[in-house]
């Protein structure tokens, strides 16, 4: 199979993520609940895992709080930051998981940045927006569906410069760009384990400068005579028992790309999306979103005219090409390229795809573009 979907989740990871998860599965129980080996074991690779994290992230151990995804963490931190009626800046690239939570709790949204690759005029329209009654700045990192690196560094002293405070979403760019957590003072980062991270579905992390609000109550294996919840990190947001195999395959995958380098692995993603451009661009009815150099990752998303995306994608299937189709949960995204109708075909790469895969899909593309003209 030609795997071109690591923006949903990365399938092909290193061997020895499967490997750790299910060697926890048997020798390890729940961590903080027991001073037996089986616990201590548990405990000890937990411990591990968020200290990898907390290199990686350049924040302290502490700050990591394991989630189930990255959908869990920005609800902690949406929660965490916003009242009914708020005022709310978001990019124009935002995902449902910062869309859908903020219309739950009513609060008052504005869209910044419509413009695809376009940092600086991104960074004026958030200069325009963010005011001192801001309630939260919310930027997707980079955007799902289209690859658009987004200035978040710039809007980051923006937003400490006027004390509105930021939360991040690293979804796509953990793992391939530089999230440095003292570099960008956000209250909260939230990411995925499952895609460039490498871990297992069902893994997630939210780092934490401020004390979060938690969602859930439960034990935590800490101050148990006490109903609240701690007032510490990561116990205040980690209720019950955690996902210790996939906390320790992801282990694995944070392993990965420290020992293969955040740049290196954004260089070869997006060396893969230039030659798939390359090869897409002379076709005839194929419409590309690209960006100028450094603005995009190693996503691409497509049209084909006359085409419905879906059904595209179903054939590219059939060729055991997998891609994702449609509004990638993103239906801002789409508006504000303009593609809200149609949706789009999305390739998204990971470090295990090679040049020849993005030939051999273009291939495939061109023979969908005949089999289009001859019905
Ligand atoms: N948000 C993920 C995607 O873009 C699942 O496909």
């Amino acid at each position: 199979m030609i795997y071109f979907d690591s923006a949903a989740t990365t399938l092909q990871k290193p061997a020895s993520v499967a490997r750790q998860t299910a060697h926890a599965m048997s020798v390890m129980a729940s961590p903080g609940r027991g001073g037996h080996a089986a616990a201590m074991r548990a405990a000890d690779a937990v411990f591990q895992c968020r200290q990898l994290a907390a290199e990686l992230f350049a924040a302290q151990p502490e700050q990591v709080c394991f989630t189930l995804n990255a959908t869990h963490g920005l609800n902690i931190a949406i929660h965490s930051l916003v009242q009914p009626g708020d005022r709310v800046v978001i990019s124009g690239f935002e995902h449902n998981a910062v869309t859908r939570p903020l219309y739950a709790i009513g609060a008052q949204t504005v869209v910044a940045g419509t413009e695809l690759f376009r940092p600086q005029t991104t960074l004026e329209a958030f200069d325009r927006a963010v005011t001192s009654d801001t309630a939260a700045v919310i930027v997707n990192h980079v955007s799902n569906v289209f690859g658009y690196i987004q200035p978040i560094e710039e809007i980051a002293d923006l937003c400490r410069e006027r004390k509105v405070p930021l939360i991040v979403d690293a979804s796509q760019s953990a793992g391939a760009l530089s999230v440095r957590t003292d570099r960008l003072g956000a209250a909260f980062i939230a990411m995925p384990g499952h895609k460039g991270l490498y871990g297992p579905q069902g893994t997630g992390l939210l780092i934490c400068t401020r004390l979060p609000k938690p969602l859930m109550q439960g034990g935590t294996g800490s101050m148990s005579a006490m109903q609240q919840m701690p007032s510490f990190l990561p116990d205040r947001v980690e209720a019950g028992t955690p996902n210790v195999p996939g906390i320790c395959g992801l282990g694995e995958g944070l392993r990965y790309v420290r020992r293969r380098k955040p740049e290196t692995i954004l260089a070869h993603e997006q060396a893969l999306k230039n030659v798939l451009v390359r090869e897409l661009a002379p076709l005839a009815g194929v419409r590309l979103f690209t960006g100028s150099e450094g603005t995009q990752s190693g996503v691409l998303s497509f049209c084909i005219d006359g085409m419905d995306c879906e059904e595209a994608a179903a054939k590219l299937a059939q060729s055991a090409m997998a891609v994702r189709a449609g509004l990638h949960c993103a239906p801002l995204a789409h508006a504000c390229a303009g593609t809200l109708e149609s949706g789009t075909i999305r390739a998204s790469f990971s470090d295990f795809n090679t040049p020849e895969e993005c030939r051999l899909f273009a291939r495939r593309v061109r023979a969908l573009l005949t089999e289009k003209r001859s019905r």
